[in-house]
């Protein structure tokens, strides 16, 4: 299923010998739950209880690139092993039209995890997911390359406002909505995927390149890199995110050694991108 942000390896949230088929195609752990998808903000209250804070983020940024972690209100819609035992769901309305019309189609949530097998680059186009995961497939949708190239951002509403993962929208975009996000606890706790070594292509990767190394690909950033597989030539960050997941799996195939990637700014999706990043290179953020 292809969504704005990445493609998804989607399936009935209600059917637990379903959603145990994506987890082995994935290769996934059994405790990092799954996100279900839903067509708006009715079919996710009927899964998941709302607060206030939960539908002031719906409401501005759905359909779209932003997850919410809610307390689950029906845990039949979205099975125990879809949420990996915990009394929490992860849940979103993706923006991407084909996700909607087959959501709507279906008629009740699909969870849909990255179709990349665990601990690999997100696929953003339908022949990188059929690479990944495809074989354990049994329809595709092709929705051609994703817009934003870089996971929804994952926000947890259980207590104090978290920002469990960063992604397409940014600090600044939630925080303008609810206030100030509280600092995250130890994230691999609070949001079970978040390993240090994920995202990563099979070759080293190494951080802040301002040159590449001999046997190197060098992936550029602005005025940092040459013509080939410059993220953005233009310095654009919202360019780099969606390139980011094709150019790594460029560059782990062009034969090179390693992969140099320049230093990326820190700001606004600058935060999602250096933490995808990071996990690439294999520490943790
Ligand atoms: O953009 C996206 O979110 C894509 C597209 C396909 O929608 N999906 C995606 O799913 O990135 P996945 O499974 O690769 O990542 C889901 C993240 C994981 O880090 C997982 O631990 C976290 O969401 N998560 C899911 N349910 C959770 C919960 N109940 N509490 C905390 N974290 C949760
Ligand atoms: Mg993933």
């Amino acid at each position: 299923m292809p969504t704005e942000t990445v493609y998804g390896l989607a399936t009935d949230a209600a059917n637990p010998r379903a959603v145990a088929a994506v987890y082995a195609a994935k290769g996934r752990p059994a405790f990092n739950p799954l996100i279900a998808h839903v067509s708006d903000v009715a079919m996710a209250r009927r899964i998941a209880r709302f607060d206030p804070r939960a539908e002031a983020l719906a409401a501005r940024f759905w359909p779209g690139p932003l997850t919410l972690v809610l307390p689950v209100a029906d845990t039949a819609a979205v099975c125990d092993l879809a949420r990996a035992g915990l009394d929490t769901v992860a849940v979103r309305a993706p923006g991407h039209p084909l996700a909607h019309a087959l959501i709507e189609a279906v008629g009740r949530p699909l969870v849909a995890p990255s179709a990349n097998r665990s601990g690999r680059p997100s696929p953003t186009t339908l022949a990188d997911a059929m690479e990944e995961t495809g074989a354990a497939a049994g329809a595709a949708l092709d929705g051609g390359p994703c817009a934003v190239g870089l996971e929804s951002t994952v926000v947890g509403l259980l207590d104090a406002a978290r920002l469990l993962r960063p992604g397409a929208v940014t600090r600044d975009q939630i925080e303008a909505v609810i206030g100030p996000l509280a600092e995250a606890e130890d994230d691999a706790k609070r949001s079970p995927g978040r390993l240090a070594r994920h995202y990563a292509p099979d070759l080293p990767v190494r951080l802040d390149a301002t040159q590449p190394r001999a046997g190197e690909a060098w992936i550029g950033f602005g005025a940092l890199g040459g013509p080939d597989l410059n993220l953005s030539p233009a310095g654009d960050l919202a360019e780099a995110a969606a390139n980011l997941f094709a150019y790594l799996r460029a560059a782990d195939r062009s034969g090179a050694a390693g992969i140099a990637v320049a230093p990326i700014p820190g700001e606004g999706l600058g935060e999602a991108i250096n933490d995808r990043l990071r996990r690439a290179a294999g520490f943790v953020g």
